[in-house]
């Protein structure tokens, strides 16, 4: 099997937790429909793959987002499994809502940093959205449901420009405030770089927010987000977003490509000695068979590179 050498650095963190979101980040995006059927396989398999975090769907408006229209039906299908949480979005009380009403535990809300996001994402400026997520962070949590808030654009937003580090912060101390469990920081269009992770983790840890309560989510429009997964495990982040195949998007951020890919998140963590739990032949083997349901190649240069060694898709 290839794989690459082991050689560890000093202060890092040794275990690092994947949060995947291929099935909702990246499916979000594809102009075809796939049918729920393939959806279901698709997040079966990456459980089998061994990851323990799959964000699943979205519980938004369907006419907002076709794609992912299925959300109750997929749900329905996914069968429980020891220690995997299925995570959804939701955007709104309605979202919350439908989701406790298919049992849901972990849900995603997802606040904009910028207004001209928050407005085309979510149909709010920004204190709207949080006037929104007020209440549904609220009641899932009396429900015992984790509450990840994300917050985009955080690099950079494509109609505003640079986007301040204290406006991040701003937004992002607001959501955990209201009693998110989790924070996920979104370079949603891919224009960060390492020194900026690196201000940014900084500056939401010197405002109180944990290390382990901050995770990471870079989109790859220019390349950049292994090096800014290096750095913020070098700042001890230790929850790392990534789409199997490098599946991804926004279909309200304009420029937004594909997620970093697991595949190749996953290369450079094994190659640290970094535990991730996850098999990178079987991942590969799901992003293959994924492709060709999409009737396209993985965009990702670890599927590419081991396509032909890990056997049938
Ligand atoms: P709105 O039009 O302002 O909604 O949209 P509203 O509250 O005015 O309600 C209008 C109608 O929609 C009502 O129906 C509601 O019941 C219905 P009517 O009474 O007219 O028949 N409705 C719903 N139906 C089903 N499910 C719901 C729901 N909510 C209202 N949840 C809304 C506001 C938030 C709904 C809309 O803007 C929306 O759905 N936005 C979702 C956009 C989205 O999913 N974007 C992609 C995810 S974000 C992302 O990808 C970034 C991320 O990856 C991180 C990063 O990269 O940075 C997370
Ligand atoms: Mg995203």
């Amino acid at each position: 099997m290839i794989a690459p050498q082991v050689v560890a650095r000093d202060n890092l963190p040794q275990r690092v937790r994947i949060y995947e979101v291929g099935a909702r980040d990246g499916l979000q995006n594809e102009k075809q429909v796939i049918s729920t059927v393939v959806k279901a396989e698709f997040v079966e398999r990456l459980v089998a793959a061994g990851l323990r975090t799959v964000e699943a769907t979205s519980f938004v408006h369907p006419k907002w987002v076709p794609q992912l229209a299925d959300a109750e039906d997929l749900i329905d299908r996914l069968q429980p499994v020891d220690g995997v949480r299925y995570v959804v979005l939701v955007p709104n009380a309605k979202g919350l809502q439908r989701a406790l009403d298919r049992g849901v535990r972990d849900i995603a809300i997802f606040a904009s940093v910028t207004e001209t996001f928050s407005r085309r994402n979510l149909n709010r400026s920004v204190a709207e959205s949080i006037e929104m997520f007020t209440p549904v962070v609220e009641q899932a949590r009396a429900a015992g449901v984790g509450v990840r808030a994300y917050v985009s654009m955080v690099c950079g937003d494509p109609w505003e420009g640079k986007v301040p580090v204290t406006q991040v912060v701003d937004v992002a101390t607001r959501l955990v405030a209201l009693g998110c469990t989790e924070l996920c920081l979104g370079d949603t269009i891919g224009v960060g770089t390492p020194g900026h992770v690196r201000a940014l983790v900084r500056a939401l840890i010197a405002a109180g927010i944990e290390r382990d309560q901050l995770g990471v989510h870079f989109h790859d429009t220019y390349g950049q987000a292994l090096a800014n997964v290096l750095a913020a495990l070098q700042e001890g982040v230790t929850t790392v977003d990534s789409s199997a195949g490098g599946l991804g998007g926004c279909p309200y951020a304009e420029s937004a490509t594909g997620n970093l890919a697991t595949e190749d998140l996953l290369w450079q963590l094994h190659g640290l000695g970094i535990e991730t739990g996850v098999d990178l032949h079987a991942l590969v083997r799901t992003s293959l068979w994924m492709a060709e349901e999409l009737g396209r190649p993985s965009p990702s240069r670890t599927v590419q590179a081991l396509a032909a060694s890990v056997g049938a898709a």
